[in-house]
C-alpha cells in the first residue's frame, strides 16, 4: 500500500550529500539537504516544480543555488561579519522527528531542526532554536520556518526568508506573468532602492527583476500570488507571518514581505553557480520579513510559512 514515507540517503551524484526524501508514491515526492535545511526537489503529478540550477554546488559549505534556501539571520548583508542571507543556509541542520502523517494520509511532514553552537555564536552571539518543517501533500508544499529567541532575558533581531525559486513549466520567462501585487508599495533595488506603488495588476519580467513588496496583505480575499504561463495559472504562492510572544503566548499577525527576483542575462552569467542561460528557467518569490529588523523577544517564536499550490 502507498503511503508517506521519508527516509535519509547520501546522495552520490551530489558528493554523498546527506538529504532526506519524502514521498508518496512516486510522482509526489519532496527532498531536503541537510545543509541548510534546503528544499532542492519537488515533484507533484510526476513534474519537478522547483528550480535548482544545473552549476549548483554541493560541497557542503556553500549555499545551494536553487530549491528553497532559507535566509537568516539577516537578508542580504547588512552585518559583514556574517555571510550574505546569514548562515542558515549554510549550516547543517538535523532532521530528528522522523516522518508524521494525518490520520487519513491526505499529507507527510518532517522537521528540521538548528539551533545556535560555536559557529553561529561566532559571526552572531544569541540563542536560538530554528524548527523548519516541511509538509507535502497531493498538491501542495508548505514551508514553515520557525524562529524561537531561547533566551529568558534578552531580545533579538533579526530577518527571516523563504528564499523560493519556482521552476518555470516551459523554461521561458518571456511566457510568464504575476498576479497579486497590484497596489502594493515595494522597495526596488534595482533604482538605488527608491520605493513605488505596484500600478500593474499582471507583472511580467522583461529585464533583471530585484525587488521587496512590503507587508503584502494575508487577511484579504485575495493573498495569493498566482503565477500564470501565457495567462493561464500553473502556481499560486500563499504566505504568512506571525510571532507568539514568550509568556502568555499571544499571538500577532505579521505581514510578510514578497522578494520577487530574476537575475536575467548579465547577472545569470555573472554567478557562476547559477549560469548563462538560467534566468529563462526560473523566478524567485520569496516570502519573509526583510524591510526591516523584527525583534523576537525572551522566549517569543517569529514564523514564516509558505504554501505553493500547483493548478492544474
Ligand atoms: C535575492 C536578493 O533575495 O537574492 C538579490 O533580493 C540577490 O539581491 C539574490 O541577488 C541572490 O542572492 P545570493 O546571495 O543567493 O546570490
Amino acid at each position: 500500500m502507498v503511503g508517506f514515507s521519508c527516509t535519509q540517503i547520501s546522495d552520490e551524484s551530489k558528493g554523498g550529500m546527506e538529504k532526506v526524501v519524502l514521498s508518496y508514491g512516486e510522482d509526489c515526492r519532496v527532498e531536503v539537504f541537510l545543509l541548510g535545511a534546503t528544499v532542492t526537489s519537488w515533484i507533484c503529478d510526476g513534474r519537478e516544480k522547483l528550480y535548482l540550477s544545473p552549476n549548483a554546488v554541493f560541497n557542503n559549505s556553500k549555499a545551494i543555488r536553487g530549491g528553497i534556501p532559507l535566509v537568516f539571520p539577516q537578508f542580504g548583508q547588512p552585518n559583514s561579519i556574517m555571510p550574505q542571507h546569514g548562515f542558515a543556509r549554510t549550516s547543517k541542520w538535523d532532521w530528528s522527528c522522523g516522518c508524521h502523517t494525518t490520520g487519513d494520509d491526505s499529507e507527510g511532514k518532517c522537521v528540521f531542526l538548528l539551533t545556535n553552537n560555536a559557529d553561529t555564536e561566532n559571526v552572531w552571539n544569541h540563542p536560538f532554536l530554528l524548527t523548519y518543517t516541511v509538509t507535502l501533500s497531493k498538491s501542495q508544499l508548505k514551508c514553515e520556518l520557525s524562529i524561537k529567541n531561547t533566551s529568558s532575558s534578552e531580545v533579538f533581531e533579526c530577518h527571516g526568508l523563504l528564499h523560493t525559486y519556482i521552476r518555470l513549466p516551459s523554461d521561458d520567462i518571456n511566457r510568464l506573468t504575476a498576479v497579486g501585487f497590484e497596489s502594493q508599495q515595494f522597495i526596488d533595488k534595482m533604482s538605488g532602492g527608491e520605493k513605488f506603488i505596484e500600478s500593474r495588476e499582471t507583472v511580467n519580467v522583461a529585464a533583471e527583476v530585484d525587488r521587496i513588496y512590503i507587508n503584502t496583505p494575508q487577511n484579504t480575499p485575495i493573498p495569493d500570488i498566482t503565477l500564470l504561463e501565457d495567462g493561464k495559472p500553473f502556481l499560486t504562492v500563499a504566505k504568512s507571518s506571525r510571532m507568539i510572544t514568550g509568556g502568555d503566548g499571544t499571538i500577532q499577525e505579521k505581514p510578510a514581505d514578497v522578494v520577487f527576483w530574476n537575475a536575467w542575462i548579465d547577472k545569470s552569467k555573472a554567478l557562476p553557480d547559477l549560469g548563462e542561460g538560467a534566468y529563462k528557467s526560473y523566478v524567485c518569490v520569496e516570502p519573509g520579513l526583510v524591510t526591516d529588523y523584527v525583534s523576537v523577544g525572551p522566549e517569543a517564536t517569529l514564523t514564516i510559512d509558505t504554501t505553493l499550490t500547483v493548478i492544474s
